[in-house]
């Protein structure tokens, strides 16, 4: 792999995906490492990334001389490219001139880094120190304004640094930049291609299974969907998925789970209809956690009955989990498989039962998950599904959760869904949550007679992560067909309402 060694730069996993998007797999990795450690993993090439120290500050972490030396290519950026310097012998000086934000660069003469890109260039900069002398051996290639030095390359024993941001989307040619480093300089091939990823899962998943069988509880989310479909095509029948129906589904959900992804997979699925049992339980409750722990305890409980049925049939040692890169990274790493006793991706196994996690993509971020479901044939809606809550559509009838309630928000819910897409939006949203205010009314008129509904409020929200959120400024054509559908067709709401407020201080759901 290229190995990112992360320096506390929030944009270490960017940097691993802008290598990836050049068909070349890449990991991240902490600067804990000694040089040892990291030549043990046997790079392809190792990129320093940036971070907020100063490379002249004392304890701050540097690779030692000895990196530079083992002939595996080095890309230093920002902070990891003044860390290079300082470690080579150059120079780096704190200027006091500070550099943030687009910033126009100058490339000096001939450069492999910039070759057939323009002499002048805007870069996306970040720094206070500069390197004003570039170590021996290097060629000082670029300069700004506040950086003497603000690339430099070494063809001869193949490392590179620059001093901007190559791998933002406000430097218009730094993907450029970083091909010309990873196929010009470091002379790697462009091999990592989704296909190669399937092929490779398919037999690690075979290695680790071997004739055993796995079970995997299906949620109709992107990640449990891809990673059940994979384990699928390594081990076929071996794998058994529950898929718990609780009854709080949006509109088609569940029979898309049954029929869609059972007729592009052949997964064997079995389907618990515990539509009653959430219902009962349910009944009389308001507040948002008793209604998200009932849910959660009767999950565990119908998964549990499931799971001991399929055992029953024959052991069963291994549980798929569709645990992604990001989970890991942030995690602090993680060692491969686990044994648990209980996880919250499933919401809390009970204790007695003790699987091994197949997790086949744990090494992969959500687009490349997506690109995977695509290629192992899944319903492009099912692909491209927007995150939606375990809990479903109870934490989105405000108040008690009814099948009367639950009808009148999964019509709404339809509408507006089904328009978003009309309208080749749903890619720009992150989520459009759709909320029944079940406890209140209000007046208004349809034809000649007084009309005492309910309000529907409109959720959508742009996000990277879910953990800070906008709400997205739809067309306002868009929100008024669904307005106007909306009181045209679900009889019980007269008004529609828009949330127009962030996260935080909201959240994205309303419970
Ligand atoms: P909030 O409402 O906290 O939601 O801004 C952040 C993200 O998490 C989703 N969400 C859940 N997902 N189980 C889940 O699997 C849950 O209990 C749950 N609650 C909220 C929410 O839809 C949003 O994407």
């Amino acid at each position: 792999p290229v190995l990112v060694v992360d320096y506390g730069a929030q944009y270490a996993q960017l940097i691993a995906r802008r290598v990836r998007d050049l068909n070349v797999y890449s990991e991240i990795v902490p600067s804990t490492l000694s040089t040892e450690e990291l030549l043990a993993k046997d790079p392809a090439a190792i990129i320093l990334s940036g971070g907020p120290a100063s490379v002249n500050a004392d304890d701050t972490p540097v690779p030692t001389a000895d990196l530079f030396d083992a002939d595996v290519p080095v890309f230093g950026i920002c902070y990891g490219f003044q860390a290079m310097a300082v470690a080579l012998g150059g120079t780096v000086e704190a200027t006091g001139m500070r550099e943030f934000g687009g910033t126009a660069l100058e490339v000096s003469g001939e450069s492999r880094l910039f070759e057939g890109l323009p002499v002048g260039q805007s870069v996306w900069m970040s720094h206070t120190d500069c390197v004003s002398r570039a170590p021996e051996g290097f060629t000082a290639v670029a300069r700004t304004a506040g950086a003497p030095v603000a690339a430099f390359e070494d063809l001869v024993r193949r490392h590179a640094g620059v001093q901007f941001h190559p791998e933002v989307a406000h430097t218009p040619h730094g993907q450029a930049v970083l091909r010309h480093f990873l196929y010009d300089i470091a002379k790697l091939e462009p091999t990592w291609t989704m296909n190669n990823v399937i092929e490779e899962q398919v037999a690690v998943i075979r290695e680790q299974v071997g004739d055993r069988r796995v079970l995997c509880a299906l949620s109709g989310g992107v990640d449990s969907s891809v990673a059940a479909a994979l384990v699928h095509r390594a081990v076929g029948d071996q794998l058994t998925c529950v898929f718990v129906d609780h009854g709080l589904l949006r509109a088609g959900e569940a029979e898309q789970v049954e029929k869609d992804y059972v007729a592009a997979t052949g997964i064997n699925l079995k389907v618990v209809d515990a539509t009653e049992r959430f219902m009962t339980a349910l009944r009389g409750h308001t507040d948002p956690e008793t209604k998200r722990k009932i849910i959660g305890r009767e999950f565990i409980r119908v998964f549990e009955a499931a799971a001991r049925e399929v055992d029953a049939e024959g052991h069963i040692e291994f549980l798929v989990q569709g645990t992604l890169y990001p989970d890991v990274v942030e995690s602090g790493g993680g060692t491969g498989t686990a044994n648990i006793k209980s996880h919250h991706n499933v919401g809390g196994l009970p204790e007695d039962m003790k699987f091994t996690l197949v997790e086949p993509l744990r090494t992969l971020f959500k687009d490349e998950v997506r690109r995977i479901g695509t290629e192992l044939g899944l319903p492009e809606a099912m692909v491209w599904r927007h995150p939606f809550p375990g809990p479903g559509l109870a934490i989105r009838v405000i108040g008690e959760v009814t099948s009367e309630r639950l009808e009148i928000l999964r019509a709404a819910d339809a509408i507006a869904r089904a328009e978003l897409t009309a309208s080749g939006l749903d890619r720009s949203v992150w989520q459009f949550p759709v909320v029944l205010l079940a406890d209140v009314r209000s007046v208004g008129v349809a034809g000649d007679g007084r009309t005492y509904g309910y309000p529907i409020v409109l959720r959508p929200v742009s996000s990277e992560d879910a953990m800070t959120a906008d709400w997205s400024r739809l067309p306002y054509e868009l929100l008024a067909r669904i307005s106007t559908r909306i009181t045209n067709e679900v009889a019980e709401v007269n008004r529609v309402v828009l949330d127009i407020t962030s996260k935080p201080p909201g959240t994205i759901e309303w419970e």
